[in-house]
C-alpha cells in the first residue's frame, strides 16, 4: 500500500524514520544556495530538508500528501525557528505555479512511473530558468538491501529515468551507486542510489 493514508500510518508508527539532520547529498549543495531564494522540498515528509534549506535563508515550500508528515515539519520549523510553508497534497495532481521556484529538493520521493512523469513537467513548469533541481532516490540495485526504499522497481530510478524525465535540463552531476547512508532508523548502512543535480536551461 502507498498513498497518504499509508505514509500517514506510517509515521504515527514510527516518528522520525528519516531522522531530524538533512539529506547529506542536499547538504553538499550548500554552495549553491543563497538566502532569498525560493526552494520547493518535494514529498517533504517530516520536514527534514525543508527546514535546513529554510535555515539557510530560503523561502521554503514543503509539500507532501501525508497530513501526519506536514504537521510534524511544521512543528519542526516552529521549533527551529524558521518559517515554513506546509502544502499537504498529491504531487501528481498539485497545481503546479509557474516559474515559482530557484530550488527544488527531490529526496527519495518514488513514484509510480506516470505520476513521476507529471511530477516530472510540474517540476519543469515550477522552477525559474536556471533553477537547480538536486535528486535522490533508491536504483533497482537496491533490492536486497535493508537501508531503505520501495520494494516495486518500477518506483525506482535509474541515470537513464532522470535523463528521459528531465530530458532539455543541464546535468552538472548524475551518479549512480553505492553510499553509505545514516538517515534515522529507515536508512542506514549501504545504500544503491542515484544522486543528480540538474539545472533548468535559461533561456
Ligand atoms: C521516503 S519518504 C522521504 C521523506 C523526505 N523527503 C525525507 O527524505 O525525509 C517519501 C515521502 O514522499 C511522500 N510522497 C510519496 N508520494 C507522494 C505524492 N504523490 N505526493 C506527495 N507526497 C508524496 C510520502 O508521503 C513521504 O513523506
Amino acid at each position: 500500500m502507498s498513498d497518504s493514508a499509508a505514509w500517514n500510518a506510517r509515521y504515527e508508527a514510527a516518528p522520525g524514520m528519516f531522522g531530524q539532520a538533512p539529506n547529506l547529498f542536499l547538504m553538499e549543495q550548500a554552495h549553491r544556495l543563497a538566502p532569498g531564494m525560493r526552494a520547493l522540498s518535494l514529498g517533504d515528509g517530516e520536514g527534514r530538508n525543508g527546514v535546513w534549506l529554510a535555515q539557510q535563508g530560503l523561502a521554503v515550500t514543503a509539500l507532501d500528501w501525508s497530513a501526519t508528515g506536514m504537521a510534524r515539519a511544521a512543528a519542526l520549523a516552529v521549533q527551529r525557528g524558521v518559517a515554513m510553508e506546509c502544502v499537504v497534497a498529491d504531487a501528481a495532481g498539485w497545481d503546479w505555479p509557474d516559474q515559482a521556484f530557484d530550488l527544488v529538493a527531490w529526496v527519495f520521493v518514488h513514484l509510480p512511473p506516470q505520476d513521476r512523469e507529471a511530477v516530472a513537467a510540474g517540476v519543469g513548469r515550477a522552477l525559474r530558468p536556471g533553477g537547480w533541481l538536486v535528486l535522490e532516490c533508491f536504483s533497482p540495485a537496491q533490492e536486497g538491501r535493508r537501508s531503505g526504499g520501495p520494494r516495486q522497481t518500477e518506483l525506482l530510478f535509474t541515470r537513464a529515468v532522470v535523463e528521459a524525465a528531465f530530458a532539455g535540463f543541464e546535468v552538472h552531476a548524475l551518479l549512480e551507486g553505492t553510499v553509505l547512508l545514516d538517515e534515522g532508523p529507515k536508512h542506514q548502512g549501504l545504500a544503491e542510489v542515484v544522486r543528480a543535480v540538474l539545472r533548468k536551461p535559461q533561456r
